[in-house]
Protein backbone atom coordinates (compact mmCIF):
# COMPACT_ATOMS: atom_id res chain seq x y z
CA UNK A 1 0.00 0.00 0.00
CA UNK A 2 2.80 2.10 -0.33
CA UNK A 3 2.10 5.53 -1.71
CA UNK A 4 -1.75 5.08 -1.33
CA UNK A 5 -4.00 7.01 0.31
CA UNK A 6 -6.90 5.76 2.65
CA UNK A 7 -9.57 7.25 4.32
CA UNK A 8 -11.52 5.69 7.04
CA UNK A 9 -14.34 7.02 8.81
CA UNK A 10 -14.79 6.09 12.52
CA UNK A 11 -10.76 5.02 12.70
CA UNK A 12 -9.73 6.33 15.70
CA UNK A 13 -11.33 3.42 17.94
CA UNK A 14 -12.72 -0.31 16.98
CA UNK A 15 -13.13 -2.27 14.23
CA UNK A 16 -11.85 1.04 12.31
CA UNK A 17 -8.40 1.87 14.25
CA UNK A 18 -7.44 -1.99 13.44
CA UNK A 19 -8.68 -1.91 9.96
CA UNK A 20 -5.94 1.93 9.98
CA UNK A 21 -3.36 -0.04 11.92
CA UNK A 22 -2.66 -3.08 9.49
CA UNK A 23 -3.34 -0.54 6.28
CA UNK A 24 -0.22 1.88 8.16
CA UNK A 25 1.67 -1.26 8.56
CA UNK A 26 1.28 -1.61 4.82
CA UNK A 27 2.97 1.68 3.93
CA UNK A 28 -0.49 3.43 3.47
CA UNK A 29 -1.11 7.19 4.07
CA UNK A 30 -4.04 6.87 6.05
CA UNK A 31 -6.62 9.45 7.66
CA UNK A 32 -9.09 8.70 9.84
CA UNK A 33 -12.26 11.06 11.00
CA UNK A 34 -13.96 11.07 14.20
CA UNK A 35 -15.84 13.15 16.45
CA UNK A 36 -13.78 14.16 19.32
CA UNK A 37 -10.16 15.76 19.21
CA UNK A 38 -8.69 13.92 22.34
CA UNK A 39 -9.81 10.33 21.70
CA UNK A 40 -8.90 11.14 17.76
CA UNK A 41 -5.59 12.31 19.15
CA UNK A 42 -5.31 9.26 21.16
CA UNK A 43 -6.60 6.85 18.52
CA UNK A 44 -4.09 8.47 16.04
CA UNK A 45 -0.81 7.97 18.86
CA UNK A 46 -1.96 4.45 18.96
CA UNK A 47 -2.06 3.62 15.48
CA UNK A 48 1.43 5.48 14.61
CA UNK A 49 2.56 3.42 17.55
CA UNK A 50 1.45 0.44 16.49
CA UNK A 51 2.41 0.72 12.50
CA UNK A 52 5.46 2.42 12.45
CA UNK A 53 4.06 4.64 10.49
CA UNK A 54 3.90 8.26 10.60
CA UNK A 55 1.72 9.32 8.32
CA UNK A 56 -1.38 8.41 10.06
CA UNK A 57 -3.78 11.91 10.18
CA UNK A 58 -6.95 12.61 11.83
CA UNK A 59 -10.05 14.87 10.33
CA UNK A 60 -12.93 15.70 12.56
CA UNK A 61 -16.05 15.15 11.53
CA UNK A 62 -20.19 14.24 12.98
CA UNK A 63 -20.94 11.70 10.50
CA UNK A 64 -24.71 12.40 11.78
CA UNK A 65 -24.86 15.51 9.51
CA UNK A 66 -24.62 16.80 5.95
CA UNK A 67 -22.54 19.73 6.44
CA UNK A 68 -20.04 17.56 8.48
CA UNK A 69 -19.61 15.02 5.93
CA UNK A 70 -19.92 17.54 3.01
CA UNK A 71 -17.25 19.54 5.02
CA UNK A 72 -14.76 16.31 5.41
CA UNK A 73 -15.13 15.94 1.36
CA UNK A 74 -14.26 19.18 0.74
CA UNK A 75 -11.07 18.77 3.33
CA UNK A 76 -10.50 15.20 1.88
CA UNK A 77 -10.82 16.15 -1.62
CA UNK A 78 -8.66 20.12 -1.53
CA UNK A 79 -5.63 17.85 0.10
CA UNK A 80 -5.72 14.32 -1.54
CA UNK A 81 -6.30 14.75 -5.64
CA UNK A 82 -6.36 11.13 -5.09
CA UNK A 83 -8.06 8.75 -2.73
CA UNK A 84 -7.01 4.91 -3.04
CA UNK A 85 -9.34 3.51 -0.69
CA UNK A 86 -12.37 5.06 1.07
CA UNK A 87 -13.85 2.70 4.43
CA UNK A 88 -17.19 4.06 5.07
CA UNK A 89 -16.68 2.46 8.72
CA UNK A 90 -18.70 4.34 10.78
CA UNK A 91 -22.00 2.61 12.36
CA UNK A 92 -24.61 3.85 15.13
CA UNK A 93 -27.10 1.90 17.13
CA UNK A 94 -29.01 3.70 19.59
CA UNK A 95 -31.95 2.39 21.97
CA UNK A 96 -34.37 5.76 21.69
CA UNK A 97 -36.00 7.39 18.35
CA UNK A 98 -33.13 10.64 18.10
CA UNK A 99 -33.39 12.79 15.04
CA UNK A 100 -30.14 14.75 13.55
CA UNK A 101 -29.96 18.54 12.81
CA UNK A 102 -30.93 18.32 9.29
CA UNK A 103 -34.34 16.23 11.19
CA UNK A 104 -33.54 12.80 10.35
CA UNK A 105 -33.66 9.47 12.25
CA UNK A 106 -30.19 8.82 13.38
CA UNK A 107 -29.39 5.93 12.79
CA UNK A 108 -30.60 5.64 9.17
CA UNK A 109 -28.58 8.91 8.49
CA UNK A 110 -25.47 7.72 9.98
CA UNK A 111 -25.75 4.11 8.48
CA UNK A 112 -26.96 4.46 5.26
CA UNK A 113 -27.27 8.06 4.05
CA UNK A 114 -23.47 8.86 4.96
CA UNK A 115 -21.33 6.78 3.23
CA UNK A 116 -23.89 7.50 -0.25
CA UNK A 117 -23.10 11.04 0.59
CA UNK A 118 -19.51 10.55 1.55
CA UNK A 119 -18.99 8.40 -1.86
CA UNK A 120 -20.62 10.28 -4.19
CA UNK A 121 -19.15 13.68 -3.35
CA UNK A 122 -15.61 11.84 -3.19
CA UNK A 123 -16.04 11.06 -6.69
CA UNK A 124 -13.25 12.90 -8.35
CA UNK A 125 -10.25 11.53 -6.21
CA UNK A 126 -11.64 8.34 -5.97
CA UNK A 127 -11.75 8.17 -9.49
CA UNK A 128 -8.13 9.90 -10.17
CA UNK A 129 -6.58 6.57 -8.65
CA UNK A 130 -9.40 3.86 -9.51
CA UNK A 131 -10.32 3.86 -6.04
CA UNK A 132 -11.89 1.12 -3.78
CA UNK A 133 -14.89 1.88 -1.56
CA UNK A 134 -15.80 -0.18 0.67
CA UNK A 135 -19.04 -0.11 3.45
CA UNK A 136 -19.37 -1.67 6.63
CA UNK A 137 -22.43 -3.70 7.03
CA UNK A 138 -23.79 -4.76 10.62
CA UNK A 139 -26.13 -6.70 12.43
CA UNK A 140 -28.78 -8.78 10.59
CA UNK A 141 -29.65 -7.13 7.42
CA UNK A 142 -32.23 -9.83 6.35
CA UNK A 143 -35.61 -9.69 5.48
CA UNK A 144 -37.85 -6.62 3.40
CA UNK A 145 -37.14 -3.15 3.14
CA UNK A 146 -39.68 -1.32 4.59
CA UNK A 147 -40.18 2.25 2.59
CA UNK A 148 -42.56 2.92 5.37
CA UNK A 149 -40.57 2.78 8.18
CA UNK A 150 -36.82 4.12 6.91
CA UNK A 151 -36.79 6.39 9.86
CA UNK A 152 -38.22 3.91 12.47
CA UNK A 153 -41.38 6.22 12.43
CA UNK A 154 -43.11 3.47 13.58
CA UNK A 155 -41.39 3.07 16.92
CA UNK A 156 -37.09 2.04 17.37
CA UNK A 157 -35.78 -0.74 19.12
CA UNK A 158 -32.05 -0.44 18.80
CA UNK A 159 -30.66 -3.90 17.04
CA UNK A 160 -33.51 -4.17 14.87
CA UNK A 161 -33.67 -0.35 13.37
CA UNK A 162 -30.14 -0.52 13.34
CA UNK A 163 -29.82 -4.01 10.87
CA UNK A 164 -32.80 -2.37 8.84
CA UNK A 165 -30.79 0.86 8.48
CA UNK A 166 -27.60 -1.46 7.50
CA UNK A 167 -30.02 -3.16 4.97
CA UNK A 168 -30.88 -0.02 3.50
CA UNK A 169 -27.46 0.70 2.95
CA UNK A 170 -26.46 -2.48 1.47
CA UNK A 171 -29.02 -1.64 -1.26
CA UNK A 172 -28.01 1.60 -1.94
CA UNK A 173 -24.53 0.89 -1.96
CA UNK A 174 -25.07 -2.19 -4.82
CA UNK A 175 -27.26 0.68 -6.74
CA UNK A 176 -24.13 3.15 -6.01
CA UNK A 177 -21.42 0.34 -7.16
CA UNK A 178 -23.50 -0.39 -10.45
CA UNK A 179 -23.60 3.48 -11.43
CA UNK A 180 -19.97 3.88 -10.52
CA UNK A 181 -19.38 0.77 -13.00
CA UNK A 182 -17.55 2.98 -15.97
CA UNK A 183 -15.35 4.82 -13.56
CA UNK A 184 -12.71 3.07 -12.62
CA UNK A 185 -14.50 3.33 -8.57
CA UNK A 186 -15.49 -0.52 -7.28
CA UNK A 187 -17.73 -0.45 -4.13
CA UNK A 188 -18.08 -3.60 -1.96
CA UNK A 189 -19.83 -4.42 1.29
CA UNK A 190 -17.97 -5.76 3.86
CA UNK A 191 -19.72 -7.82 6.87
CA UNK A 192 -17.34 -7.61 9.99
CA UNK A 193 -18.50 -9.86 12.43
CA UNK A 194 -18.79 -9.21 16.50
CA UNK A 195 -16.03 -7.23 18.06
CA UNK A 196 -16.17 -5.72 21.91
CA UNK A 197 -15.47 -2.20 21.16
CA UNK A 198 -17.50 1.39 22.19
CA UNK A 199 -20.14 0.23 19.79
CA UNK A 200 -20.77 -3.28 21.79
CA UNK A 201 -20.44 -1.42 24.91
CA UNK A 202 -23.31 0.73 24.55
CA UNK A 203 -25.88 -2.20 23.67
CA UNK A 204 -28.26 -3.12 26.42
CA UNK A 205 -30.81 -5.97 26.85
CA UNK A 206 -33.30 -3.34 25.88
CA UNK A 207 -31.95 -2.88 22.43
CA UNK A 208 -32.30 -6.49 21.09
CA UNK A 209 -35.68 -8.55 20.36
CA UNK A 210 -37.00 -10.65 23.21
CA UNK A 211 -35.57 -13.88 21.82
CA UNK A 212 -32.12 -12.51 22.11
CA UNK A 213 -32.73 -11.29 25.46
CA UNK A 214 -32.97 -14.55 26.45
CA UNK A 215 -29.49 -15.43 25.77
CA UNK A 216 -28.22 -11.97 26.28
CA UNK A 217 -25.22 -13.41 28.86
CA UNK A 218 -23.90 -15.67 26.28
CA UNK A 219 -24.55 -12.79 23.36
CA UNK A 220 -22.87 -10.04 25.55
CA UNK A 221 -19.81 -12.50 27.03
CA UNK A 222 -19.69 -13.50 22.98
CA UNK A 223 -19.29 -9.85 22.10
CA UNK A 224 -16.77 -8.72 25.32
CA UNK A 225 -14.40 -11.28 24.47
CA UNK A 226 -14.52 -10.59 20.24
CA UNK A 227 -11.21 -9.10 19.23
CA UNK A 228 -12.13 -6.22 16.92
CA UNK A 229 -8.23 -6.99 15.01
CA UNK A 230 -10.51 -9.76 13.72
CA UNK A 231 -13.73 -8.33 12.53
CA UNK A 232 -11.17 -5.45 10.74
CA UNK A 233 -10.14 -8.71 8.39
CA UNK A 234 -13.07 -8.23 5.88
CA UNK A 235 -12.41 -4.38 5.31
CA UNK A 236 -8.25 -4.57 4.81
CA UNK A 237 -8.87 -7.85 2.63
CA UNK A 238 -11.21 -5.09 0.66
CA UNK A 239 -8.41 -2.62 0.12
CA UNK A 240 -5.76 -4.44 -0.33
CA UNK A 241 -6.31 -7.61 -2.17
CA UNK A 242 -4.78 -7.04 -5.87
CA UNK A 243 -7.79 -10.04 -7.22
CA UNK A 244 -10.60 -7.19 -6.18
CA UNK A 245 -9.16 -4.28 -8.56
CA UNK A 246 -11.87 -4.86 -10.86
CA UNK A 247 -14.22 -6.49 -8.68
CA UNK A 248 -17.80 -4.33 -7.73
CA UNK A 249 -21.14 -4.76 -6.34
CA UNK A 250 -20.46 -7.71 -4.34
CA UNK A 251 -20.85 -8.53 -0.46
CA UNK A 252 -18.20 -9.89 1.63
CA UNK A 253 -18.92 -12.18 4.76
CA UNK A 254 -16.50 -11.97 7.96
CA UNK A 255 -14.38 -14.67 6.28
CA UNK A 256 -13.87 -12.30 3.28
CA UNK A 257 -16.14 -14.73 1.26
CA UNK A 258 -17.83 -13.48 -1.65
CA UNK A 259 -21.46 -14.19 -0.13
CA UNK A 260 -25.13 -13.70 -1.73
CA UNK A 261 -26.62 -10.19 -1.19
CA UNK A 262 -29.98 -10.34 0.66
CA UNK A 263 -32.98 -10.45 -1.61
CA UNK A 264 -34.08 -7.12 -0.31
CA UNK A 265 -31.21 -5.79 -2.16
CA UNK A 266 -31.91 -7.18 -4.96
CA UNK A 267 -35.34 -6.49 -5.94
CA UNK A 268 -35.30 -3.47 -8.56
CA UNK A 269 -38.74 -1.70 -7.87
CA UNK A 270 -37.78 -1.30 -4.02
CA UNK A 271 -34.20 -0.72 -4.84
CA UNK A 272 -34.78 2.35 -7.31
CA UNK A 273 -37.36 4.04 -4.74
CA UNK A 274 -34.73 3.90 -1.85
CA UNK A 275 -32.66 5.73 -4.17
CA UNK A 276 -34.65 8.60 -4.95
CA UNK A 277 -35.59 9.26 -1.74
CA UNK A 278 -32.36 9.11 0.10
CA UNK A 279 -31.54 11.91 -2.79
CA UNK A 280 -34.09 13.42 -2.22
CA UNK A 281 -32.99 13.12 1.70
CA UNK A 282 -29.64 14.15 0.86
CA UNK A 283 -30.93 17.33 -1.63
CA UNK A 284 -28.96 15.90 -4.98
CA UNK A 285 -30.57 16.16 -8.31
CA UNK A 286 -32.29 14.37 -10.14
CA UNK A 287 -29.03 13.43 -12.20
CA UNK A 288 -28.31 11.00 -9.55
CA UNK A 289 -31.74 9.37 -9.29
CA UNK A 290 -31.89 5.70 -10.86
CA UNK A 291 -33.66 6.54 -13.64
CA UNK A 292 -30.85 9.17 -15.09
CA UNK A 293 -27.54 8.13 -15.75
CA UNK A 294 -24.73 9.89 -12.91
CA UNK A 295 -23.34 12.76 -13.83
CA UNK A 296 -18.99 12.01 -13.45
CA UNK A 297 -17.41 15.69 -14.26
CA UNK A 298 -18.13 16.88 -10.95
CA UNK A 299 -16.65 16.58 -7.52
CA UNK A 300 -20.08 17.57 -5.55
CA UNK A 301 -23.08 16.24 -6.90
CA UNK A 302 -25.75 19.42 -7.74
CA UNK A 303 -27.75 20.22 -4.94
N1 LIG B 1 -18.63 -4.11 16.95
C1 LIG B 1 -19.39 -5.05 16.41
O1 LIG B 1 -19.68 -6.08 17.04
C2 LIG B 1 -19.87 -4.91 15.01
C3 LIG B 1 -20.53 -5.99 14.42
C4 LIG B 1 -20.97 -5.87 13.11
C5 LIG B 1 -20.77 -4.69 12.42
N2 LIG B 1 -20.13 -3.64 13.02
C6 LIG B 1 -19.93 -2.43 12.23
O2 LIG B 1 -18.54 -2.16 12.17
C7 LIG B 1 -18.32 -0.75 12.08
C8 LIG B 1 -17.36 -0.31 13.16
O3 LIG B 1 -17.96 -0.63 14.39
P1 LIG B 1 -17.26 -0.48 15.80
O4 LIG B 1 -17.92 -1.45 16.68
O5 LIG B 1 -15.79 -0.45 15.65
O6 LIG B 1 -17.83 0.96 16.18
P2 LIG B 1 -17.41 1.97 17.30
O7 LIG B 1 -16.50 1.32 18.27
O8 LIG B 1 -18.63 2.59 17.84
O9 LIG B 1 -16.66 3.01 16.36
C9 LIG B 1 -15.95 3.95 16.90
C10 LIG B 1 -15.46 4.91 15.82
O10 LIG B 1 -16.53 5.54 15.11
C11 LIG B 1 -16.47 6.95 15.36
N3 LIG B 1 -17.84 7.48 15.34
C12 LIG B 1 -18.90 7.01 16.00
N4 LIG B 1 -20.00 7.72 15.68
C13 LIG B 1 -19.62 8.65 14.77
C14 LIG B 1 -20.27 9.68 14.06
N5 LIG B 1 -21.58 9.94 14.22
N6 LIG B 1 -19.56 10.45 13.21
C15 LIG B 1 -18.24 10.23 13.07
N7 LIG B 1 -17.56 9.27 13.70
C16 LIG B 1 -18.23 8.51 14.56
C17 LIG B 1 -15.75 7.03 16.68
O11 LIG B 1 -15.12 8.25 16.87
P3 LIG B 1 -15.49 9.23 18.09
O12 LIG B 1 -16.20 8.44 19.14
O13 LIG B 1 -14.20 9.79 18.52
O14 LIG B 1 -16.34 10.22 17.44
C18 LIG B 1 -14.69 5.95 16.50
O15 LIG B 1 -13.66 6.36 15.65
C19 LIG B 1 -19.70 -0.11 12.18
O16 LIG B 1 -20.19 0.17 10.89
C20 LIG B 1 -20.55 -1.18 12.83
O17 LIG B 1 -21.90 -1.02 12.47
C21 LIG B 1 -19.67 -3.72 14.30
Amino acid sequence: MDGKTVLITGGTSGIGRETAISLAQRGARVIVTGRDAARGADGVAAIRQASGNAKVTLLLADLAQQAEVRRLAVEVSAAHPRLDVLINNVGYIDGERQLTADGIETTFAVNALAPLLLTALLHVPLAAAGGRVINVTGGMPRGRLDLDNLQAERGALGLETYSHAKLAMMALSYEQARRLADTGITLNVAYPGAAATAMTARMTPAMVPGWMRLIWPVFSLMMRDAPPARAARSSIYLATAPELARVSARYYDTNSRPTTWPAAVLDDKRRAQLWAHSMALLGLEAAHRSDAPVARSTTQPAA
